[in-house]
């Protein structure tokens, strides 16, 4: 079976809907209605757009209910023409006779559509007889009969992106039926009475379908692309059933703009015996495995020869590239090495999904599980409900994310050996210290992937940014969802795909990363080893990072921003720097602030320097007079005097008995 999920995104009621269609770029569906009116929706923010009585179609005029059906078909068909009675007939625009005459609904035909993959002569057909009929317009003959509906059938598609037939009849329902084995896969009733139209949209999983009483838009299976790309930057994709893959290093020195559609070379590779709904590298990138329709097959990555297959509700890959685990049921996962079954367990709690990487993760109703891939042993049960889970390279971190935020733990692989060693600290739910929790951040991730101690990924609204060390620096805000592919430090440059199979990039320094994780290991050697590496103007980025992890003599070396270093002499107390820095900015504020600093260090010499340059004469009557220094306070009333700030010239006077 497909598996495909759906999920219900618009219900509009309205006045029976006789014609549907999804806008292609905005959120939007039209619902053409036989009142005479068309609407218009906003599927995201769920509201009527526009509403108004419809020039193209006067209910009162008496036109068949279809001549609104057959003028937008005429749009979809461009040069074909289909007439719809018991038989049906395919015209050529502008021909007088139709090419030919297809014969075998025992009543009258209510819908035809073509079939948009391409690669088969079919022409699917709806009719009152409650039947659905395939044909093969080239040798005129009826592949297949999808029977099930129990009412006139009103609508039929082909979908444009997924392996499916949408049929719609007046019995209520909306049938889905595999495009390639005829299999119904899923009936839906929403219970808005008779079905009229249905529409489907190219590059998308949305659906919209009309009723009696409105109209509803469902949207079908994953929406990520079947997508992976290895870490020398060769991607290897699906389009429907067919492998293609691209080089990145085939695009050679053209100038690269982040954000900016790259131009790459589409090579094909095959077609797949499954209908792909993810495709995954293995860490050392020489095999892809293809997962879809309850299967999957590995295949070299160089000529997409199969390598083993078998059935699974799903499949990771192991941290180390020879092992892989698949989960044959809710309760059995079994494990691979070098493509032999190693070993098959049933989970405590069951296994309603798995996760790859550093150890091996079953999710179930009780949260989830992290085993040893080696023995299976349980390593730690944690009460969380992820969705996704990403392990860094080194085996030290990992993000699970949720439904409604991300946590990164660290994994203490040394307390697990003590532990496993020692037998204490062991409970039922594994070992205790196992994992310490470093941050959780209220975002909601899509996609991610570590380089170093640097979390990269994609978050909901569709932003990308990066966590390391509990700081959260935004890389781009992206136009639409985008999906990262993975990152080559070679390039500095972090690449992502999207749903239409375009790849984008980012330009992000692998020299910043590595420094910030050197940081976060509080390896400063390294650090200071990479810090020549870091062009100039990213200097300052990374020294307010090394400010908020506590590092503030650090960030006072590495930034070159003045006010930052200024802040940072302040809070030091590097009064030399401070002064430096405050004769460059000539600055009243900074003058004043330095006085402060020097005052409390007991620099009145300075202080008083300070004062004059930030013209604080109430600020130096206090020092003079608390200093209790006679030629200051003189001064400072000849100098007051002259400026015209007399209150102060009258006390220095004053106290002077002057
Ligand atoms: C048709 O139906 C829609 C929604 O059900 C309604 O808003 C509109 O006023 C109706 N138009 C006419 C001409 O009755
Ligand atoms: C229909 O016939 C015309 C010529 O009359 C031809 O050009 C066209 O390809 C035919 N279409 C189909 C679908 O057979
Ligand atoms: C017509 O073509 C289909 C494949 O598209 C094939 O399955 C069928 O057997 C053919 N029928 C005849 C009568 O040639
Ligand atoms: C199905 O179509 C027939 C005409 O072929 C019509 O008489 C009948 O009312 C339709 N059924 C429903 C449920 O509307
Ligand atoms: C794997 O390849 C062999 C021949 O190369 C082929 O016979 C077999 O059907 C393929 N199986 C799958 C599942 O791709
Ligand atoms: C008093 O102030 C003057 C300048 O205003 C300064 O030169 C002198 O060193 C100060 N005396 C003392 C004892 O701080």
């Amino acid at each position: 079976p497909l598996r495909l999920d759906i999920k219900r995104k618009l219900t509009a009621r309205s006045d029976r809907v006789k014609s549907v269609d999804l806008h292609p770029t905005e959120p939007w569906m039209l619902a053409s209605l036989y009142n005479g009116s068309v609407c218009v929706w906003n599927h995201e923010s769920q509201v009527s757009v526009r509403s108004r009585p419809s020039a193209m179609w006067d209910p009162k005029r008496g036109a068949c209910d279809e001549c609104f059906t057959v003028l937008s078909w005429l749009c979809w068909l461009r040069k074909r023409l289909i007439c719809l009675f018991v038989v049906f007939q395919v015209w050529q625009l502008g021909s007088s006779s139709p090419n030919f005459t297809l014969e075998g609904h025992e009543k009258g035909v209510n819908c035809i559509d073509y079939y948009s993959g391409g690669d088969k002569p079919y022409l699917i057909s709806g009719a009152d007889d409650r039947l659905v009929k395939i044909w093969d317009y080239q040798n005129k003959t009826c592949v297949q009969t999808l029977e099930g509906h129990a009412q006139n059938v009103s609508c039929v598609s082909f979908h444009p992106e997924l392996p499916i037939i949408v049929t719609g009849s007046e019995d209520g329902t909306v049938r889905i039926w595999h495009s390639s084995t005829y299999r119904l896969e899923s009936t839906l009733n929403y219970g808005m009475e008779r079905v009229w139209c249905v529409c489907g949209l190219r590059g998308s999983n949305n659906v919209a379908l009309g009723y009696d009483e409105g109209s509803i838009i469902i949207k079908l299976g994953r929406e990520e692309p079947a997508m992976s790309m290895d870490t020398n930057g060769k991607i290897i994709w699906a389009k429907h059933s067919e492998v293609q893959q691209a080089n990145l290093k085939a695009m050679g020195e053209a100038e690269i703009k982040d954000g900016e559609r790259l131009p790459l070379a589409v090579k094909d590779m095959g077609s797949c015996e499954i209908y792909p709904q993810t495709i995954q590298h293995n860490p050392n990138g020489r095999f892809v495995v293809v997962c879809g329709d309850g299967e999957y097959i590995i295949y070299t990555a160089m000529a997409l020869r199969n390598k083993s297959f078998g059935s699974a509700q799903e499949f990771v890959w192991a941290h180390d590239s020879s092992e892989y685990a698949i989960r044959e049921s809710n309760s059995v996962v079994k494990i691979f090495k070098n493509f032999k079954e190693k070993k098959s367990f049933k989970p405590d709690f069951g296994a309603e999904g798995i996760y790859g990487g550093f150890l091996l993760g079953v999710r179930s109703v009780n949260g989830l599980a992290f085993y040893d891939w080696e023995n299976t042993e349980l390593i730690r049960r944690i009460e969380i409900q992820p969705k996704h889970i990403f392990w860094s390279d080194s085996g030290e971190l990992v993000c699970i994310a949720t439904e409604e935020s991300f946590f990164i733990l660290r994994y203490l692989a040394e307390k697990v050996a003590a532990s496993q060693e020692s037998n204490e600290g062991v409970t039922e739910d594994g070992i205790e210290d196992a994992f310490e929790v470093q941050g959780e951040i209220q975002e909601i991730v899509k996609t991610g992937l570590w380089v170093g101690d640097c979390f990269i990924y994609t978050s909901s609204v569709n932003r990308l940014n990066y966590y390391v060390g509990g700081e959260i620096v935004t890389i781009a805000h992206l136009d639409r969802t985008m999906y990262l592919l993975g990152y080559i430090p070679k390039d500095d440059r972090l690449y992502l795909g999207d749903k239409e199979l375009n790849i984008v990039s980012y330009s992000l320094l692998v020299s910043v990363l590595e420094y910030q994780t050197a940081v976060m290991r509080r390896d400063f050697g390294m650090a200071d080893k990479v810090l020549p590496t870091i062009p100039k103007e990213q200097r300052t980025r990374v020294a307010h990072f090394l400010e908020k992890q506590g590092f503030k003599q650090q960030a006072l070396a590495v930034s070159t921003d003045p006010e930052h270093r200024f802040e940072l002499a302040l809070q030091l107390g590097e009064l030399k720097i401070a002064y430096q820095l405050a004769v460059e900015a000539e600055s009243e504020q900074k003058w004043k602030q330095l006085a402060e600093l020097a005052i409390s260090k007991c620099q009145f010499g300075l202080a008083q320097e300070c004062l004059h340059h930030a013209q604080d004469y109430g600020g130096l009557l206090l020092l003079a007079t608390a200093s209790g220094n006679v030629t200051m306070v003189s001064k400072l009333a000849e100098g007051a005097e002259r400026d015209g700030k007399n209150n102060v010239a009258f006390m220095t006077y004053f106290l002077q008995g002057k």
